[in-house]
């Protein structure tokens, strides 16, 4: 199959890591939905969109609204999904401890970096039962592995290894079916996210992880793959 009939879905397409994604994956001949929660609002994402009209279609997507995933999988029913990529993400804050920590931001970073992936993941589920390469991928961290020491960022780390725990299962379960589900450390990255201070930028990640998204085999399933092929444990 020519890639240009191959379509991924990115969540959080708008900037960061998805926008990169995007950009990467249209240039490789995909199709990319590429899904955004504010469309109007996503200037660079609509300029890479109009450059390159037959490879990105935009999609509203808000990943914590069952409603907004509800539609977008209605919308998606009869298209065939090779591979979804659940990127949207929110990192409240590293600064924190039990005397401070604000369980209602709390349990906002695991509505959003736990619970929605599987809820898009669901949606996404007929169109990707057409596919033929059947891949779920999901943008999690190794600050999510029990390997890693360092404090702080509870609300994230927890909701990381949720994540991945939960999609280990979902792996095991759909692996009859031929689905690859994958979750991947992008290294720490010069975005919003991540800052300026962080290691590497956007361009070297994404490279990475997309070689890893087209070369992944099931049997590299059950730990963390990060963006140079380096692994971790859950
Ligand atoms: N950067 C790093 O160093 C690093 C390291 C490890 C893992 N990761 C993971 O990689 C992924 C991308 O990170 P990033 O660095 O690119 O982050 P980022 O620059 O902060 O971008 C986050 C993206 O997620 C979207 N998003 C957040 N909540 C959403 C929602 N409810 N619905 C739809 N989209 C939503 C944002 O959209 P809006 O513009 O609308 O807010 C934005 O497009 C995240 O899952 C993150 O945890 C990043």
């Amino acid at each position: 199959m020519e890639n240009s009939s191959k379509n991924v879905i990115i969540t959080g397409a708008n900037r960061g890591i998805g926008f990169e994604l995007t950009k990467q994956f249209a240039a490789a001949g995909y199709h990319v939905l590429a899904a955004t929660r504010k469309p109007l609002q996503a200037v660079a994402l609509n300029e890479l969109a109009d450059k390159d009209e037959n490879n990105i279609t935009i999609y509203k997507l808000d990943v914590t609204s069952k409603l907004s995933v509800d539609n977008f999988g209605k919308t998606l029913a009869e298209t065939p999904i090779e591979i979804l990529i659940n990127n949207a993400g929110i990192l409240d804050t590293y600064e924190s401890s039990i005397d401070d920590i604000n369980l209602v931001d709390f349990a906002e970073v695991l509505v959003t970096n736990t619970i929605s992936p599987i809820r898009v993941m669901r949606a996404a589920m007929r169109g990707l039962r057409l596919g033929n390469t059947k891949k779920i991928v999901n943008l999690s961290s190794f600050m999510g592995s029990f390997e890693g020491q360092s404090n702080g960022a509870h609300a994230y780390r927890t909701s990381k290894t949720a994540l991945n725990r939960a999609m280990q299962i979902f792996g095991r379960e759909l692996a009859e079916e031929g689905f690859i589900i994958m979750n991947l450390h992008p290294g720490w990255v010069k975005t919003d996210m991540g800052t300026e201070a962080a290691d590497i930028d956007v361009v070297t990640s994404v490279n990475g992880l997309l070689k890893t998204i087209e070369s992944t085999k099931l049997e590299d399933t059950n730990q963390i793959i990060g963006y140079d092929g380096t692994t971790m444990s859950y």
